[in-house]
């Protein structure tokens, strides 16, 4: 029952009717629609295959999920959340879109769009570190995602090279949602007015339970999720500032022998730019690896920084070719 899909994606089918009239039938996209062809991925709980679609042709990620396994693991609410935040995200070019979701017995399905270059923490690894040039290109798609996200009242919680995912025209296309949060809407204004809204620096603030707060990967983790166990909006942008620092550097700002010595780090905002670091790049990451969340660059600030001078954001950001990797 709690699998039951609501509001799924379906197809229309012209058929003809036991009198010879073309009807239009509605039906769902099952798994036999599709042609599995090898794996593209593998996580904990899942396994990313490539498909094409029998009718259209189309190439599509189909991310499929073992029933039994998420139940005995107690991860059932992940799943939801990966469901849930992925249709309210709906289509925007630098996220991963969900088209369809069906299930057998066995598995769940998530029809998602393909992403043929894989990981971006892979061509970071290939190229060991990227230059100020390439970092603003794959830097301002993330951002341009982040925004739309937050737009939408949802924070990511667990960004990092790995989630960050390039698609055949080497674009951006933010994944696995399963650790969001999606906000409550804010509630409507009594009198209107600037003045009546003092929360606003904290919006998206959210305290969670204890027992099931999440922590994201350790070295992308905000402090105010480790000291206060809560996550906000800013809470994106400290990661994005991380991996910006990981692009041109290789590696994270804060990485230890291990967890505990990560989040001591963390919070002591221990760090160090490493000789050669470009100045304006410097800035820029100063400014979002700030301990406090509400005094981090806001995301408006970000694309006004230096860093990004005469950058084309908006529709042109998506149509702009990458850079020569270096
Ligand atoms: N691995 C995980 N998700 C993927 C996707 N959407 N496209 C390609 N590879 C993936």
């Amino acid at each position: 029952e709690e699998w039951k899909d609501r509001g799924a994606a379906v197809m229309v089918r012209q058929e003809v009717d036991e009198n010879g009239n073309t009807v239009q039938r509605i039906q769902k996209k099952g798994v036999r629609d599709f042609q599995f062809k090898g794996t593209l991925g593998e996580g904990s709980y899942s396994t990313v295959h490539l498909a094409t679609d029998k009718q259209t042709g189309r190439d599509y990620a189909i991310k499929v999920l073992d029933k039994r396994h998420i139940i005995k693991e107690n991860k059932v609410k992940y799943v939801t959340i990966e469901k849930d935040t992925l249709n309210r995200l709906g289509t925007h070019p630098g996220i991963v879109r969900l088209y369809y979701t069906f299930q057998d017995e066995r598995s769940l399905y998530f029809v998602l769009d393909l992403a043929s270059n894989g990981e971006l923490l892979g061509l970071l690894k290939q190229y060991k570190t990227f230059n100020v040039e390439c970092t603003r290109y794959y830097g301002a798609q993330i951002l341009d995602a982040i925004e739309y996200m937050h737009s939408r009242n949802i924070i990511h919680r667990d960004l990092k090279p790995e989630n960050v995912l390039l698609d055949d025209k080497m674009h951006v296309k933010i994944t696995d949602f399963g650790t969001a949060k999606i906000l409550s809407p804010p509630a409507p204004r009594q009198n209107g007015g600037p003045s009546d809204n003092p929360g606003q620096m904290m919006d998206g603030m959210n305290v969670e339970d204890r027992a099931n707060s999440f922590v994201g990967t350790a070295e992308y983790v905000s402090p105010e999720l480790l000291v206060h166990k809560s996550a906000c909006k800013a809470s994106d942008l400290w990661a994005f500032g991380c991996i910006i620092y990981q692009l041109l550097t290789g590696r994270p700002p804060f990485k230890a022998a291990n967890e505990y010595l990560t989040f001591q780090k963390i919070v002591g905002l221990e760090y160090e730019f490493p000789r050669g670091f470009p100045p304006v790049a410097r800035d820029l990451v100063e400014r979002l690896l700030v301990l406090d969340p509400t005094k981090r660059l806001t995301i408006e600030n970000i694309r006004n920084h230096e860093f990004f001078a005469n950058m084309r954001w908006g529709t042109d950001l998506w149509r702009e070719a990458p850079p020569r990797l270096a």
